[in-house]
């Protein structure tokens, strides 16, 4: 089979699933991993009868894609902040949400122009703490998740970028101690609660950890929470939290903060929804 005839049968089997534009995006990214050839080296190569090996490949990659599989973890690696990080169904696929919430920290870290002690709590593929450390190298960061098997990617991904981060396996709605006091803690939690599960992409529910997703329906915000209460004995003095969080839980979490003794500021994405919260201490 060649190339061209690969693309033709990709299309026809998988156009019920996807748009034509995203159908042409997921092609190119999967030949170029499969065969490790650029735009113009497939359309070069686009006639050549394709080796078996890469024949199978390409045959499973369409199966998997059929079923919903992220092309993210099909090729294993995502793009976060202008670097490609490698990505296991053990990691969420870095959204990017998240790199607005980076750009948010990046911002107030400039104006503060000293540097700072961050924690990221529930780091997954180490993607928050690994492009802060890439735009504040004098800052000291580390990187806490209950999962090893996430932690082992986020260890992985701040070797190949060379960031020097601590790491920490915690179980954070069970720590009452943290070994530093922080100027900044950020956290992107878990915080969908399980009954939207049905609503989801099969994509996100079927393939991204549960772990790093789901709350009970019963208590969506106890990672805010949590991390509110830890906030009060492990930020410094001017100490700021940082999150990410659905988009129709603003209005709960600012009582939630309020209540606890914060400040709490609302930003929105580039959708104009919800989307990240900055607390800062009252005095
Ligand atoms: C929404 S993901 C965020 C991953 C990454 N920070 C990002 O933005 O792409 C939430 C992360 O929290 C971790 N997590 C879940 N429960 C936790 C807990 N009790 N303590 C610490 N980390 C937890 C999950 O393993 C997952 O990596």
């Amino acid at each position: 089979m060649s190339l061209q005839a690969f693309k033709q049968q990709f299309k026809q089997e998988l156009s019920g699933a996807y748009e034509n534009i995203e159908l042409n995006s997921l092609l190119s990214i999967l030949i170029q991993h499969v065969t490790g050839w650029n735009q113009i080296q497939q359309v070069l190569h686009k006639d050549e009868s394709l080796d078996k090996n890469i024949q199978a490949q390409l045959q499973a990659a369409i199966k998997e894609l059929k079923l919903g599989k992220p092309i993210q973890y099909i090729t294993g690696k995502a793009w976060f902040m202008g670097n490609n990080y490698t990505v296991n169904e053990n990691v969420l696929i870095p959204r990017p949400e998240t790199e607005e919430l980076v750009d948010w920290i990046i911002e107030y870290a400039n104006i503060i122009d000293k540097p700072l002690q961050i924690l990221d709590i529930g780091t997954g593929s180490g993607c928050i703490p690994i492009a802060l450390k890439l735009a504040l190298p004098n800052c000291m960061i580390a990187g806490l998740d209950i999962s090893d098997e996430a932690l082992n990617v986020a260890k992985l991904n701040a070797e190949a970028l060379k960031a020097d981060i601590s790491w920490m396996q915690e179980d954070i709605l069970d720590t009452t101690y943290l070994p530093n006091q922080f100027d900044i803690i950020v956290s992107n939690p878990p915080y969908i609660p399980f009954k939207e599960n049905v609503n989801m992409q099969v994509q996100v529910k079927n393939f991204e950890p549960n772990i790093a997703l789901f709350v009970t329906n019963e208590d969506p915000l106890v990672f805010y929470r949590t991390i509110a209460r830890l906030g009060k004995q492990y930020l410094s003095p001017k100490g700021q939290l940082f999150f990410e969080m659905h988009y129709d839980q603003g209005r709960a979490l600012l009582a939630l903060f309020d209540e606890m003794g914060y400040h709490a500021e609302l930003r929105q994405d580039m959708f104009g929804k919800d989307r990240m919260l900055r607390a800062s201490l009252k005095h």
